[in-house]
């Protein structure tokens, strides 16, 4: 019985039981193809870490917001962050409760407050004094008692690539740590508003439990202080940011992360959120890409241009994020080097450089590996490309659970 989700059988790869040669010959390319039983086992297993302490899941949306990926995470008894009105919607749609979900997010406009106020989200996470009194001013109009928790900037390098690094006092995300227990006092006098927690998110992405630890010891030390002061709130959040291992390594260990942040949560008493996205998803999901061309050059890899790029899996040109490449049939031959670049026209569209694959030609199709978080919600059709569809591999069969955008849809807004 193979372990992992995505695993050779001969020559081919399959999903599951399925041949991602049968889907991408049915569903053409470029495609998204999940494991439902992959996505159950992460939310599994990252739920099982906890187990031991009062806590929910809050699956981070942003990560991988497809309609059916939501329900399944509903099923499994998630709750939802959100980082915009759209994701909101989203969750509703996908039949989670208002207290399901919390609201996230560095700019979010007053119509985005005032749905999340009024449907009566599980927390808002505000992020500045001025949010905090946006939020105060529309709940007094509504003669309502807004939740609110603090995002706190704790100050916190997690080492993950800068663009996806949040924590550190320089980034846009939250209160620093030093002005937080002020605003709380701020918030707590408020009769619109209700403190009921206090959040950190230090990054995506994050390989090491030290720096996770840490700001939750933040959140946890300014909680007490509160409590003494007379002010008790329900939860702490400490965010996402459970790193995977992109290379195949065997990355973070969910063990040593829950232990690290119970070791500091525990003794608070307070309910425990987390909001993991990558975690669940990425591993997941792979992008089949096709071989459009093959050019070899004077010197260094020989190129192999495939019909997906930037537009359907933007990471490796944003982050230069390493994803593990694999045919998904191999040919016969000794392994050969080369360049899987896009279909854009932008240098930076480069899935992999110099890598040993067996011999490939025109047709062959690739399978871009874990790209479930942070793939095709980062779309865009950029060159007028229409976004890829997406297919959920379950109980031996696939289906398709996002269409193929058409041209015509493409353009469906223009005048
Ligand atoms: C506030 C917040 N929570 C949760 C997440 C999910 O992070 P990850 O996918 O790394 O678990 C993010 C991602 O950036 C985030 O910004």
């Amino acid at each position: 019985m193979p372990t992992t989700t995505f695993h050779p059988d001969g020559a081919a790869l399959l999903c599951d039981a399925v041949p991602l040669s049968d889907i991408a010959r049915a569903e053409g390319t470029p495609v998204y193809v999940y494991s439902a039983a992959a996505i159950d086992r992460a939310y599994a297993a990252v739920d099982a870490a906890f187990a031991s302490y009062p806590h929910r899941l809050h699956y981070a949306l942003k990560a991988n917001s497809t309609l059916a990926i939501a329900c399944r995470l509903r099923r499994l008894g998630s709750g939802i962050d959100a980082n915009s009105v759209g994701e909101i919607e989203v969750a509703l749609r996908a039949g989670f409760a208002p207290d399901d979900i919390v609201f996230t997010g560095v700019g979010k406009r007053d119509d985005e407050l005032e749905r999340a106020i009024t449907l009566g989200v599980h927390a808002v996470n505000a992020e500045s004094r001025g949010e905090i009194d946006r939020i105060a001013g529309m709940s007094h109009a509504r003669g309502l008692r807004a939740r609110v928790a603090l995002r706190i900037n704790p100050d916190v390098d997690a080492g993950s690539h800068p663009y996806i690094t949040t924590g550190v006092g320089s980034s846009k995300f939250g209160v620093p740590f030093a002005q937080a227990a002020a605003l709380c006092h701020e918030i707590a006098a408020n009769p619109a508003l209700h403190l009921v927690g206090l959040h950190a998110h230090v990054g995506s992405q994050i390989l090491k439990v030290e720096p996770l630890q840490r700001a939750a010891g933040m959140l946890v030390r300014l909680a007490c202080g509160l409590r003494d002061a007379g002010i008790v709130i329900e939860h702490v959040d400490v965010g996402g940011g459970v790193g995977i291992p992109y290379d195949g390594g065997p990355g973070l260990s969910l063990d040593a992360y829950a232990a690290g942040i119970l070791s500091v949560v525990r003794p608070s008493g307070l309910a425990l959120l987390l909001e993991p996205g990558r975690v669940i998803m990425a591993p997941a999901g792979v992008l089949l890409t096709r071989v459009v061309d093959i050019k070899s050059r004077a010197s260094g890899a020989d190129l192999a241009v495939v019909d997906a790029g930037m537009t359907e899996l933007i990471r490796p040109a944003l982050y230069g994020a390493y994803h593990r490449i694999d045919p998904i049939v191999r040919r016969p031959g000794g392994d050969h080097l080369y360049e899987i670049v896009g279909p854009l026209c932008e240098t930076s569209d480069t899935f992999g450089k110099a890598r040993p694959m067996p011999p490939l030609e025109v047709g062959d199709v690739l399978a871009v590996r874990d790209a479930g978080a942070y793939g095709s919600v980062m779309a865009s059709n950029y060159n007028r490309r229409p976004f890829a569809p997406e297919m959920l591999v379950e109980g031996g069969c696939w289906r398709t659970i996002r269409r193929r955008q058409t041209i015509d849809e493409l353009m469906n807004l223009e005048q």
